[in-house]
């Protein structure tokens, strides 16, 4: 089974934006982690369409694009030109969201749906069979360097459960607090990709520290 490292930009030097992305392009990485916030779904602003833009040009991986905004429906035609490979938007956010994926899918895109640490798993049962991934939030969204909620494990079990009793290829995602100490045990339970920011580029080699995520990931 294949496991997915997917490094947060939230974390990196934005003035040697490059050479933090040449760094995950050389690295064992398998996607670019986009955390796009607005000040309104969460508590704190980070980038938009012109820094992604940006990012596209130097990154060699799959764009992994987390959206907390609200109403994510007036841009996603937008994020599929700034380069989006897999566009996640939330469910707090979403009242239609059969919609929002649907038009996600339609872009050409792979749709996610994120759910906060308080949101329970099985709000999904209805759309589950629609997604290409679902990412659990194991910290509050909005800023890097949290610690990791606990009750996630939980939740990653839950999911797979649904997963696998409605027969979907969803990938499971984590997103928040992820270090070599939760990273194998949340492989165990089932997590298909795992995002890790500040764990990753506030240690002394952030490319080793990604093989490393990545060995223990695999098992
Ligand atoms: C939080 C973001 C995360 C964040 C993870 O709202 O969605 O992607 O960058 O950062 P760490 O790994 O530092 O918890
Ligand atoms: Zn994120």
């Amino acid at each position: 089974m294949n496991k997915f490292i997917s490094p947060s930009l939230l974390s990196a030097d934005f003035g040697n934006l490059q050479r933090d992305i040449e760094m995950i392009n050389k690295s064992e990485a398998d996607w670019f982690h986009i955390d796009v916030m607005d000040g309104v779904f969460v508590p704190n602003i980070s980038f938009g369409m012109p820094v992604i833009k940006a990012i596209k040009k130097h990154a060699k991986k799959t764009m992994d694009v987390h959206l907390m905004i609200v109403d994510p429906d007036r841009f996603i035609e937008d994020f599929k030109k700034v380069g989006a490979d897999i566009l996640t938007v939330h469910y707090e956010v979403c009242p239609h969201l059969h919609r929002t994926i649907q038009a996600i899918k339609e872009q050409g895109m792979k749709a996610g749906v994120a759910l906060n640490p308080h949101t329970p798993v099985a709000v999904l049962e209805d759309i589950i069979g629609d997604l290409d991934l679902v990412l659990l939030m194991s910290v509050n969204p909005g800023f890097g360097g949290q610690s990791f909620i606990e009750n996630t494990y939980k939740k990653v079990e839950q999911l797979k459960a649904l997963i696998d009793y409605s027969n979907s290829t969803a990938l499971i995602e984590v997103d928040g607090g992820i270090t070599d100490e939760n990273i194998e045990k949340l492989s165990k339970v089932g997590v298909d990709a795992f995002v890790s920011g500040s764990f990753i580029f506030k240690s002394k080699n952030p490319s080793k520290t990604i093989s490393n995520l990545k060995k223990l990931a695999i098992g």
